[in-house]
């Protein structure tokens, strides 16, 4: 760890402090990697030198990633094909759900996202499962509770992808609500686990300190300065609400970006069908009979009215809400 000028430090060295930019728009964490973007923001407060730790600096080929992120509707084709080869949907799950583990912690205690992996993860495990129908009834079989976190953003991931599909969206309009529904709740690995796993309704001050990680998670997809701003907005908005009873902001109809009401629509539902170790989740149709009355008003009703006509396909699931969950 050693305090560098501003002119001696380079991409991929890991922040050692908390920085706020001078309007205190922008808060950037210890075990922040510096980019190229944020070592223009440095510049620009007029920063003269930080704390980093030099040793675990990194080299953050950005060309590398940006090609990866480019070819990937080259390589959705041969994804396709490679999915005929995985195990069953059920095992599939599992172990992707051990890899976003890894991804998560490395968000946690490193500081940044790991590109790679969510990318590979995406394009090769989750994506081309979007053109079948069996992920989305395997979303509604029997359900891990001890993972939660990684279950749920899994999930997200799959609900938003098949909203996307079943309402005509593009190929990479439905890629990147895949990846947003992935990360909405990334923010997530900066609240301790005693908060997240509380099985009483929050605190005010605890219930602040959550709510903040529609920030958090925005600030570490942004740091890789390569995520798509839609997916970016889809992840600060996704506890926004149509009549504005959201948060963080409050913003209302059409300020809502489009990704964020379809995030939040699956965002709610899963959490709604969830089984937690202190509860068991509402069958299908009772989550959408919630999300449409006793939510009334706050979710995108077309979106809403698209996931309500696949679940009134299932067959009979069932499986006590807690609706302050909703908010976090
Ligand atoms: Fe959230």
């Amino acid at each position: 760890m050693s305090y560098l000028q501003l002119s001696e430090i380079k991409f991929g060295m890991t922040l050692n402090q908390v920085l706020v930019s001078p309007n205190g728009n922008m808060i950037l964490g210890q075990g922040t990697v510096i980019n190229e973007y944020l070592l223009s923001c440095l510049k620009e407060w007029n920063m003269k030198g930080i704390d980093v730790i030099e040793e675990t600096a990194i080299e953050i080929n950005l060309a590398e990633i940006e090609k990866v992120i480019s070819d990937i509707g080259v390589s959705l084709t041969d994804s396709a094909s490679m999915e005929t080869h995985l195990q069953s949907a059920a095992q599939m799950h599992s172990e992707i759900e051990t890899e976003l583990k890894g991804i998560f912690l490395r968000a946690k205690y490193q500081g940044r996202i790991p590109l790679d992996p969510i990318i590979s993860l995406v394009n090769m495990r989750i994506y081309p499962r979007l053109s079948r129908g069996d992920s989305f009834t395997q979303l509604h079989t029997d359900r891990v509770t001890e993972n939660y976190l990684y279950r749920h953003a899994l999930d997200v991931a799959f609900l938003s992808g098949y909203l996307g599909r079943w309402l005509g969206y593009e190929d990479n309009e439905v890629w990147n609500l895949t990846l947003a529904g992935l990360l909405h709740d990334i923010g997530k690995t900066r609240i301790t686990f005693e908060m997240l796993s509380k099985p009483n309704k929050l605190n005010l001050e605890e219930f602040n300190i959550a709510k903040f990680h529609v920030h958090y998670g925005c600030q570490l997809l942004a740091q890789t300065g390569i995520i798509p701003n839609v997916v970016l907005d889809a992840v600060l908005q996704h506890h926004e609400r149509m009549d504005g009873s959201g948060h963080p902001y409050g913003i209302s109809g059409t300020e809502v970006s489009t990704l964020a009401r379809i995030v939040a629509v699956a965002d709610v539902y899963d959490t709604l069908i969830s089984n937690r170790y202190y509860r068991r989740g509402v069958s299908p149709k009772e989550a959408i009979q919630i999300m449409k009355f006793q939510m009334e008003g706050q979710l995108d009703t077309h979106v809403l009215a698209c996931l309500s006509e696949s679940v009134l396909k299932l067959d009979g699931i069932n499986r006590m809400p807690m609706l302050h969950e909703l908010a976090m």
